[in-house]
C-alpha cells in the first residue's frame, strides 16, 4: 500500500497482538524453534516503531501466556533470557522515542532480577508521554480476571454488592486506564484467542493472517488496518443508513 492510498485512513487508538508463529517459522528453515524467537524479538521493535509513527497510541503484544511454561525448559529459559535482555537494552530506546512500557501478567511467577528489570523499565518510562506499549509476560486473561477480583476485594470495592460493577473490574485489571483493543492481530494461521484479553477484547475486530510473526512488517500492519477501516463496528447497535 503506498503513501497515497493511506491517506484518511482512520488508525485505530489501540493495537493488540497474537504473535504466533516462531517456531513454525524457523523450523520451515531449518533452523532451531529459538531461532524464531530471536527473530520475533527484532519484529517487536520493528513494529512498535512503526505503530507509534502510524499514530498509533497503544500497543499491546503476547509475549508468553500463563500456558506457554508447559513448553520444553529450553525454550521456556531462551524466552526468558530474550526477555530479559529486551528489558535490558530497550531502555535507552524508549527514552529516546518517548516510549511508555507497562508489563501486564502475573509478575510474580517470573525471576527475581528480571522482575526488577521489569519494575526499573516501567519506572523509568512512567512519565513518558508516546505511545503506550504493553507486554504481556505470563499473562491469561482468566488469570487476570481472578487477580483483579482479589484486587478488588482486597480493596474493599466488593463491599457493597449494589456498587460492584463494569468499571470496578476494570480499574483493577491489569491493563487500568487503557482504551481497550480496536483491533486484535493474530499471526501465523491459527484463528483463537489463547487465553488473550479477554475482557478487554470485548468488542475488537480481529484480523487473522497467515504470515508467520517474523515475517510480519510494516506492509502487513498496513494491510490489517486497511481490513479495520473496511469493518463496521456496531456495538449491538444499528447503523444509520
Ligand atoms: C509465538 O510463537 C511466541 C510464543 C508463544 C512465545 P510460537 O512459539 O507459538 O510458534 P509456533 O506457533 O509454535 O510456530
Ligand atoms: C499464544 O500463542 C501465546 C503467545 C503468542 C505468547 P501459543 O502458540 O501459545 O497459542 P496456542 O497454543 O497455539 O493456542
Ligand atoms: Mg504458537
Amino acid at each position: 500500500m503506498n503513501e497515497e492510498n493511506r491517506q484518511g485512513m482512520k488508525i485505530p487508538v489501540h493495537i493488540a497482538i497474537i504473535m504466533d508463529g516462531n517456531g513454525r517459522w524457523a523450523k520451515r528453515r531449518g533452523m532451531p524453534r529459538t531461532f524464531g524467537h530471536t527473530q520475533g524479538a527484532k519484529v517487536v521493535e520493528q513494529i512498535l516503531e512503526d505503530a507509534d509513527h502510524m499514530g498509533v497510541k497503544y500497543l499491546t503484544v503476547y509475549a508468553f501466556s500463563t500456558e506457554n511454561w508447559s513448553r520444553p525448559q529450553t525454550e521456556v529459559k531462551a524466552l526468558m533470557n530474550l526477555l530479559r535482555r529486551y528489558m535490558k537494552t530497550s531502555l535507552a530506546k524508549c527514552a529516546k522515542n518517548n516510549v511508555r512500557i507497562r508489563v501486564i501478567g502475573d509478575k510474580s511467577m517470573l525471576d527475581e532480577d528480571l522482575q526488577a528489570s521489569i519494575a526499573n523499565l516501567e519506572q523509568e518510562t512512567a512519565s513518558n508521554t508516546g505511545i503506550g506499549f504493553q507486554i504481556a509476560i505470563n499473562y491469561g486473561g482468566r488469570d487476570e480476571i481472578v487477580r483483579a477480583v482479589r484486587r478488588a476485594a482486597g480493596q474493599g470495592l466488593l463491599d457493597e454488592i449494589d456498587k460492584i460493577d463494569e468499571s470496578v473490574l476494570d480499574s483493577c485489571l491489569d491493563t487500568a486506564g487503557i482504551p481497550d483493543p480496536d483491533l486484535l492481530i493474530r499471526t501465523c494461521g491459527e484463528q483463537r484467542i489463547s487465553n488473550f484479553l479477554l475482557w478487554q477484547l470485548a468488542y475488537s475486530e480481529m484480523y487473522f493472517t497467515p504470515k508467520a510473526w517474523p515475517e510480519f512488517n510494516r506492509e502487513e500492519l498496513l494491510k490489517a488496518i486497511d481490513a479495520y477501516n473496511h469493518r463496521e463496528r456496531r456495538y449491538g447497535g444499528l447503523t444509520n443508513e
